[in-house]
């Protein structure tokens, strides 16, 4: 006789809900914005959300209730660099005395953590970026990126890429790869060279390994070109891999526009976006703009033009870029702070960025929001309303995480 796999069920309700709709893949220009409404219920099955509506109205099972709290859909944290292996806290320190991120890169940068990565045993590095993915979990994270770029050279690459996966799969999370070998020239190689490289072999290599879902690139003076840039996207497309790209981080380089006209999935960063790159990104269909608050500050940068990317009609995400360099935060509720404070983003519109915005920027179709047939990928906060969360950064709010119905954080 077969045995049958008992029902998972859930249901929780709290003081408040705060959602976006779940009628837009993203939103953009003027909206529609999350809404939050008063004792709402959120119930499911089996990891799949069953109902969405007022608390009283749920039939026949009594929801965990929540009072003083907000439910929310889990975080989306569309850009890290997990996995790595070390820190590099003396880097801040020098930087803090006068030596810049620019001046650093070389001795310390991305060169540093690819040699620590090259130093740590497969274990080490999987221990290491265990305990953070944990950690975001305990921050409301449900789903997010990894991506490899410490590798610096094909077999380095492949295997920060597979250590990715196994991440991946071990994860509470959903996550999603990508492969950023276009971070660095590795020493004593020309940059071309190891363009032709990276297009050549290590994309087609990465693809029939089934290692990754995306591949970016780093555009900078200290980095890639533009030109650089489109190899990549022909190689990739061909691959049936999409692109992302780290764009107008330190200075402009036109990467932003560069990368709507190659149907990039994301142009991250944006400190430095041009008029042009604005405006190209307000009319890009599938080109979201990811916006890193959490390294903008760290760095001392001067913010992008968040309103001007709203205004013109982007659909902005934020997310914490978590790396030993320029963002060690893997905390998504101080990433929504900081996009509140320094760059101007209102409460209910970081929640879009940090959810349904940020999984169409990963392709995760169906998450970021809240509805019957969606995931059940959802936290609950300890404030009455979604606007606690910026106005209290420092403090974890999440009071419990859940992934496909499952509870993987919380206190
Ligand atoms: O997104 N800008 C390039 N890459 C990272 C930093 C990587 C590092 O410093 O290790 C970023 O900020
Ligand atoms: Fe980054």
């Amino acid at each position: 006789m077969a045995v049958m796999a008992p029902t998972a069920r859930g249901a929780i309700a709290a003081t408040s809900l705060a959602m976006p709709s779940a009628d837009h893949a993203m939103v953009r220009g003027d909206g529609a914005w999350p809404e939050e409404s008063a004792e709402q219920a959120v119930a499911w099955e089996d990891g799949v959300i069953t109902y969405v509506g007022p608390a009283d109205g749920l039939a026949d099972v009594e929801p965990e209730w929540f009072e003083g709290c907000t439910i929310a859909p889990g975080f989306v944290d569309c850009h890290t660099h997990l996995p790595f292996a070390g820190w590099r806290a003396d880097e801040f320190e020098a930087r803090l005395s006068g030596v810049s991120y620019r001046e650093l890169h070389g001795e310390g940068g991305i060169y540093r953590s690819a040699r620590m990565l090259a130093e740590a045993n497969d274990d080490e590095v999987l221990a290491f970026s265990r305990s953070l993915v944990q950690e975001m979990a305990e921050h409301g994270t449900t789903a997010l990126e990894l991506k490899t770029g410490y590798g610096l050279s094909v077999e380095a690459e492949l295997r920060q890429a597979r250590l990715a996966r196994r991440l991946a799969q071990e994860a509470p999370q959903t996550c999603s790869v990508t492969l950023l070998a276009c971070h660095a020239v590795p020493e004593g190689m020309q940059r071309a060279d190891w363009v032709r490289t990276v297009c050549d072999e290590l994309i087609p290599a990465a693809a029939n390994e089934g290692l990754v879902d995306a591949v970016d690139v780093y555009v900078e003076d200290i980095a890639f070109t533009v030109d650089d840039l489109a190899e990549v996207a022909r190689s990739a497309s061909e691959a049936g891999l999409p692109l992302h790209c780290h764009a107008d981080q330190l200075g402009p380089s036109g990467a932003a526009e560069a990368a709507v006209a190659l149907g990039a999935r994301s142009a991250d960063h944006l400190n430095h976006v041009s008029a042009t790159g604005i405006a190209a990104l307000g009319g890009a269909p599938g080109t979201v703009a990811v916006l890193l608050p959490t390294s903008t500050l760290f760095l001392g940068s001067s913010p992008p033009d968040a309103r001007g990317l709203l205004d013109a009609g982007a659909a902005v995400a934020i997310a914490s870029d978590f790396n030993p360099g320029t963002s060690p935060v893997v905390s998504m509720p101080q990433v929504i702070a900081t996009a509140c404070s320094l760059y101007g983003l209102r409460p209910l519109e970081a929640l879009a960025a940090a959810t349904v915005n940020a999984a169409a920027a990963l392709g995760l179709a169906g998450r970021g929001t809240l509805a019957p047939g969606r995931p059940a990928d959802l936290v609950v906060l300890d404030g009455d309303a979604f606007r606690m969360v910026p106005y209290r950064p420092g403090h974890n709010p999440v009071v419990r995480t859940f992934v496909d119905g499952e509870r993987v954080g919380g206190r």
